[in-house]
């Protein structure tokens, strides 16, 4: 869709912000966050310019995998709450103009939810085939050689019906078998009850694993495999995952969302470029926004990151909408990746590039990493691999709100420790500083939710050499030309041909803002600017 030929709907006019919610803010004194904790936050969410905030799990859970295994789709976890709490929450964020998107894990439910419970009853249970159950080899060995993500076999051998089942993660985590016509309605209804209490979306878990190959043919080994990789690397998930039978899954799910006003479903999917476009759907019937992790993934280089931005726009199929994320609850947190003072220049990028931004909670005052000792590691990625360095609990420590104890997260210990610097690195240690990176993100959000080039304008590459990473977001009378060093050391940008002049609107350096430049700029290490061109840039 081209600029100023249709009405822009939310997901991609705004700016997504994710709560992992057991980290974001205690209300009731457990030391594990809450959803009156997050009614409590809703102030600052609003302040920096939010569309929709995305909530990780916060239903019935024996917590094996933190909420990502669900033993009842349809309640609210009691350390998160109740359903009142959940109502008064979407109201409360519905009232403040903004939208509410919930974690559909689709995949696999817990091992305690009554549908596997009843499976594994008998081999002839109605809910049988609800699950994927397998006979094991005639040695008695695992069905194939599907390995889990949290390592080990992805099969596990149960006693009382003398069959394997499967799980693409923990045991405890068994995979739905989404072949079934039951399966898919008793999900579809699942979907239906939220989106009848009026959530605005989903962000569904493992997209690409949901359906798999019907013949369970051996995976093929990984001939980059390397001993410090997580142990599912070994091999390729060629058979285990991507099938193409999932786009139809995609689709019925879409229909749903159909069925209601404006909602939309965000993919989780690791795959590369091409694959990862056929989750739009063929005539976008597919999901709204597959999420885009390459800045994830790729090295922090511009030109690599510049190609993969023209790979990425060059094959998103007409009407899709771009998306971009620098961080979750599953990946390092981006101020470790680059450091602090690159990290705003990632900011600067995340937020102005094409497609709608994800923001991941405590990015927005520069959280780092906190490096948690071995023996308080809580998540079964870091415990189950352990030597690897695997564990994703040092991304989701609580929010550093203020310099009072356990930063006024909670009055309990909290569940994960905080680093030793909080009281200096918090939100509101930096609400009136005008050099912090809070200042930074809620210029940025704001002068990108003002001006149309920059939240639906186009995207045009510019050529620079060295560490610039150079591009233009414009509109028919709007035009912004980007300047990101993504280097720690000095530079200069300088066109060749193509003279420009213009104002800096938004700096990593806020004293050059309002001073015009033209035809060429130097830019400090770690800088990152946004000009808005008054003066020719053809
Ligand atoms: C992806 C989620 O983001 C991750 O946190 C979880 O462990 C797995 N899916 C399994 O649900």
């Amino acid at each position: 869709m081209k600029e100023g030929q249709n009405k822009y709907l939310w997901w991609q006019e705004g700016i997504i912000y994710q709560i992992y919610p057991r980290s974001y803010q205690d209300s009731n004194g457990d030391g594990v966050g809450d959803l009156q904790g997050i009614i409590q936050r809703l102030d600052h969410i609003q302040s920096l310019g939010i569309t929709a905030i995305w909530v990780s799990p916060i239903f019935s859970s024996p917590m094996a995998d933190f909420g990502y295994d669900i033993s009842d789709y349809c309640d609210i976890h009691p350390l998160f709450g109740t359903m009142d709490d959940f109502d008064e929450l979407l109201s409360a964020v519905h009232d403040r103009g903004m939208k509410l998107i919930l974690d559909l894990v689709p995949n696999h439910t817990s091992n305690e939810h009554p549908w596997f419970k009843e499976s594994r009853s008998s081999r002839d249970n109605p809910k049988r085939d609800w699950y994927i159950w397998k006979d094991g080899k005639e040695d008695g060995s695992v069905p194939n050689n599907w390995l889990s993500v949290f390592g080990g076999s992805a099969w596990e051998w149960d006693e009382t019906t003398q069959q394997y089942y499967y799980h693409a993660f923990l045991k405890e985590q068994p995979d739905l078998n989404w072949r079934n016509p039951e399966v898919q309605q008793a999900m579809m209804d699942v979907m239906r009850f939220w989106l009848d209490k009026g959530v605005d979306g989903f962000r569904v878990d493992v997209m690409w694993h949901m359906i798999k190959d019907d013949q369970f043919r051996d995976n093929p080994i990984n001939p980059d495999y390397q001993e410090h990789q997580s142990t599912f690397e070994k091999l390729i998930p060629a058979y285990s995952t991507d099938q193409p039978e999932v786009h139809d899954i995609v689709h019925m799910m879409r229909k749903v969302l159909d069925e209601y006003e404006e909602r939309m479903m965000i993919g989780e999917i690791y795959l590369p470029i091409h694959k990862l476009m056929t989750y739009y759907g063929t005539d976008k019937n597919g999901a709204h926004l597959p999420f885009n992790f390459l800045l994830l993934s790729i090295g922090w280089d511009a030109r690599e990151i510049s190609s993969n931005i023209d790979q990425y726009e060059g094959a998103l199929p007409e009407g899709g909408w771009p998306n971009w994320v620098l961080g979750n609850h599953d990946q390092p947190r981006i101020t470790g990746r680059v450091g602090h003072d690159q990290a705003k220049v990632a900011a600067m990028l995340l937020l102005t590039l094409r497609g709608t931004p994800t923001i991941y909670y405590g990015d927005e005052i520069g959280m780092r990493d906190v490096p948690i000792p071995e023996e308080e590691i809580q998540d079964p990625q870091g415990l189950n691999m352990p030597g690897l360095n695997l564990s994703r609990d040092p991304q989701r420590t609580p929010m550093q709100w203020d310099n009072s104890e356990n930063a006024g997260f909670s009055n309990a210990k909290p569940w994960l420790r905080l680093p030793e610097n909080y009281r200096r690195v918090n939100v509101e240690a930096q609400q009136d500083d005008p050099y912090s990176m809070l200042a930074l993100h809620k210029k940025l959000i704001k002068l990108r939710q003002q001006e149309p080039a920059l939240h639906v304008g186009d995207y045009r590459p510019v050529l620079s050499s060295g560490a610039v990473l150079a591009y233009m977001r414009y509109t028919s009378d709007q035009r912004f030309l980007i300047l990101l060093n993504l280097s720690h050391k000095a530079c200069h940008f300088s066109p060749e041909h193509l003279p420009f002049e213009g104002t800096i609107e938004v700096d990593t350096l806020p004293e050059r803002e309002g001073v015009t430049v033209h035809d060429q700029v130097s830019l400090s290490g770690d800088e990152g600017m946004i000009i808005r061109l008054t003066g020719r840039m053809d």
